[in-house]
């Protein structure tokens, strides 16, 4: 296919729930897109993430059945790096571990064509630190999706000090193309709505852990005296507790504020497994 922002082809790495949904948005739109994980289990899963997701849209009335199936097919799912050689544009989306992160885009620098540019899905690591991993930084800069992906309009386009400004113009027309509605944020922890929801997200976890209402009481508070879908220990959990963790950590050393600490009990949550809606329990209990 041919479209205004160039990108006929990518390629998600990592397919977690962001990556997938990532992949699953790419598809929906027409574009062709290499899903890659380390494992059969994680690309299984994948498959079947994307599977039940298109099929919510169409019984929601968002997709018709025809093009869900289309867009199934054009998900490539698969554990072999060098299937995202042919890719306009390669979208990493593993795990929030710098080291990690470092490796996967060493990994992708390696396989993809010269002209190929690179995205991060990072909430919070610096753009510059994983551009400086491959040969040419002004082809990186930052692509920040929001949970759940399909459903969330939002894309944050961090630029990052050494990103060209021509990648940043395909960069905008591809999150248009995908029908979501690019903002732009420089390169910094948090960029613009994790600087904001922590510390909302924190004070709640503080609110609880000190007694000073129900976790019922505290959801109940923002849904229907702000008009939020969800309370904020419900997104919390949502999230994921470890995620949150994460990100607290990496504005906290940052910017230096108490505002953006992680209180001690998610710290105790995250030690004791309890990571929220994914693994069955966090501030509620799933099935
Ligand atoms: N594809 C397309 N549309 C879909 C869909 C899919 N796979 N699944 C659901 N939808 C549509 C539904 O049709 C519905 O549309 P409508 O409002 O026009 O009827 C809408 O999405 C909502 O779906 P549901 O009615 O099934 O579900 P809920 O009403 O329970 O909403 C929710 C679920 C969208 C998750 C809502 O609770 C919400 O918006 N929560 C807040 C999520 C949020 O804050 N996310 C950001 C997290 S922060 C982040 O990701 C950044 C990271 O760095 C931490």
């Amino acid at each position: 296919m041919s479209n205004g922002s160039g990108i006929e082809s990518v390629a998600v790495v990592g397919a977690g729930l962001m990556g997938s949904g990532i992949a699953e948005s790419v598809a929906v739109a027409g574009i062709p897109v290499v899903l890659r994980d380390v494992d059969e289990v994680s690309i299984g899963r994948a498959g079947g993430k994307i599977e039940s997701s298109l099929a919510r849209a169409v019984a929601g009335g968002k997709l018709d059945a025809a093009l869900a199936t289309s867009a199934r097919e054009r998900v490539e799912l698969t554990t072999d790096l060098a299937a995202i050689a042919g890719a306009d544009l390669v979208i990493e989306a593993v795990p929030e571990d710098l080291d990690l992160k470092l490796d996967v885009m060493r990994g992708i620098d390696g396989v993809v064509d010269d002209d190929c540019m690179i995205a991060s899905n990072t909430s919070s690591i610096p753009i510059a630190e994983l551009a400086q991993a491959v040969r040419a930084p002004e082809r990186v800069l930052g692509l920040h999706f929001f949970s759940p992906v399909p459903v969330m309009k939002l894309v944050e386009v961090v630029v990052a000090l050494d990103t060209s400004p021509s990648i940043l113009d395909t960069a905008r027309a591809f999150v248009e193309e995908i029908g979501k509605r690019p903002i732009e944020t420089k390169d910094r922890s948090g960029f613009i709505v994790n600087m904001l929801l922590i510390p909302y997200l924190m004070a709640a976890v503080r609110m609880y852990a000190e007694g000073f209402a129900s976790r019922e009481d505290i959801d109940t508070g923002m849904k229907l005296g702000c008009g939020y879908p969800m309370g904020p220990l419900t997104l919390c959990d949502f999230i994921g507790l470890d995620v949150l963790y994460a990100i607290s950590n990496s504005l906290v050393e940052e910017f230096q504020a108490h505002e953006y600490a992680p209180p001690p009990l998610l710290k105790r949550m995250v030690a004791s497994g309890r990571l929220g809606r994914k693994s069955g329990r966090g501030f509620y209990e799933y099935e």
